[in-house]
């Protein structure tokens, strides 16, 4: 069965009476003109369709926990969808925590993972009741324990292992393969359960943890991953007698950011989970464990769309012509980090033909700052709205402040209603953590 994240626009996507672009029944040009731009909005029709997908496609194999990693797209309204949704979260700092807090979540269906979690955060994380701390190396191990001797308590933890799986996705992105910053190597496995069972009397190891990268359109490396997990768990049982109950995939499945992508639906990606499972459970006699799943992009990332206004535009003689928009590299860093490609419509105007060849451009002083190049658009106009699709994911996330530009606002669309989930930063905001030593006031 399709699931939305197979498709480049927001199910709500239509174009309406006006000629104009319509998300969540909300006019995209009313949306530009009322909130002003750039402007993400999200359709939460999106958000939900897609997080019913991921439980419809596991109900057969009901231990399972989704935590939306909300590294993809962080903010209170967020953890409000997802608690109704029955998703918990996976978090990786002390902002995404805090966040998490401040919407009233319920801390022990979240999850805390990085490399480098300082121990601010991790007194944070124990104090705050977070269900599980995905340990990553020696050193965290160390600090985590000291943490929870301090507190008085015992933390339940994953251990992040590293399971050698490559995927076919940018290399930027993958963080299976060995060579990773992240999570024990397999070969240091044995020392950290070794460590925990006769040193680290407050960690209480329940499980393995892996993630194998992001955006990823291939069903078989999760296949895999299980099985690396259940091998491994199986050595550890061999070989202290303790048994691991619980295996955390990380997250991964891929979106359709362009025609060319071709991404797995979230059934096909649950069958594959399951039936490897199932087989591995057999080959090495293991009861099936609990299992968390922390997808991000496929959650958030079709439903969020940037609207941009166009402003100047160049041709250059002989060479490209740009058209620059009122965003950029601030708002979305992927084009300029990943070379990531956008489909790209005029919200005002989707309709005409698309026959002439443009690169968008940002505002931002960086020639390296083109959010989408050599595309093919309608002729655009002064005033047009820009619309990128596929933006719901890491855009906002990855958001900066690059040259003094304010962060756009967030609305969220549904059943023609829109609401401000982010105001749009202002100066006083923007200059408010600024001080001006004494000596220097003169
Ligand atoms: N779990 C862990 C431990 C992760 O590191 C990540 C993403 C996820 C889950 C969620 O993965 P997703 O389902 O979103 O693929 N900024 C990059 C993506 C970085 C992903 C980092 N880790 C981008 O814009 O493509």
């Amino acid at each position: 069965m399709e699931t939305a994240n197979q498709n480049i626009k927001p199910v709500t996507t239509r174009i309406n009476d006006n000629g104009c672009i319509e998300i969540g029944g909300c006019d995209l040009t009313e949306l530009a003109d009322t909130y002003g731009t750039p402007l993400y909005v999200y359709d939460e029709e999106t958000i939900r369709s897609i997080t019913r997908s991921y439980k419809d496609a596991f109900r057969l194999y009901p231990n399972i926990k989704m935590m939306f990693a909300s590294k993809a797209f962080m903010t209170k309204a967020i953890c409000k969808v997802m608690e109704q949704e029955g998703f918990g979260l996976d978090l990786c700092s002390g902002g995404e925590i805090y966040t998490a807090l401040s919407s009233g979540f319920d801390m022990s269906k979240t999850l805390f993972n990085g490399n480098n979690k300082s121990y601010d955060e991790l007194v944070m994380a124990i104090n705050c009741g977070i269900g599980t701390i995905s340990v990553d190396n020696f050193f965290e191990l160390e600090l985590l324990n000291n943490v929870a001797v301090s507190s008085n308590k015992k933390v339940r933890i994953l251990l992040r292992i590293t399971p050698g799986i490559e995927c076919h996705t940018h290399e930027y992105i993958q963080t299976g393969h060995l060579d990773s910053k992240f999570g024990f190597d397999l070969t240091q496995a044995d020392e950290a359960v070794e460590l925990i069972k006769e040193q680290y009397k407050n960690l209480e190891l329940v499980g393995l943890h892996a993630h194998i990268g992001s955006q990823i359109f291939e069903k078989q490396v999760y296949y895999d991953e299980v099985g690396v997990l259940f091998k491994e768990i199986k050595h550890i049982q061999d070989k202290y007698g303790i048994t691991l109950h619980e295996i955390n995939l990380g997250g991964g499945v891929g979106i359709k950011y362009t025609e060319q992508d071709k991404p797995v639906s979230i059934y096909e990606i649950a069958n594959v989970i399951i039936e490897s499972i199932e087989a591995h459970s057999k080959e090495y006699k293991i009861e099936a464990p609990s299992v968390f799943i922390e997808p991000g992009r496929s959650i958030v990332g079709t439903a969020g769309v940037t609207l941009y206004t166009a402003g100047s535009s160049k041709q250059v003689p002989n060479g490209r012509k740009y058209q620059a928009v009122d965003g950029g590299m601030a708002d979305n860093a992927r084009p300029s980090l990943y070379q990531a490609k956008y489909t790209v419509e005029i919200a005002n105007n989707p309709h005409a033909q698309a026959d002439t060849k443009v690169t968008i451009a940002g505002r931002f002083c960086e020639s390296g700052d083109i959010l989408a190049k050599d595309i093919m658009l309608p002729d655009i106009n002064e005033g047009d709205i820009i619309c990128f699709y596929d933006t719901g994911a890491y855009g906002y996330s990855m958001s900066s402040n690059y040259n003094r530009v304010l962060k756009p606002a967030v609305v969220l669309v549904n059943n023609g209603k829109s609401d401000i989930i982010i105001n749009r930063q202002t100066y006083e905001q923007l200059t408010e953590s600024d001080l001006i030593p004494k000596r220097l006031d003169n």
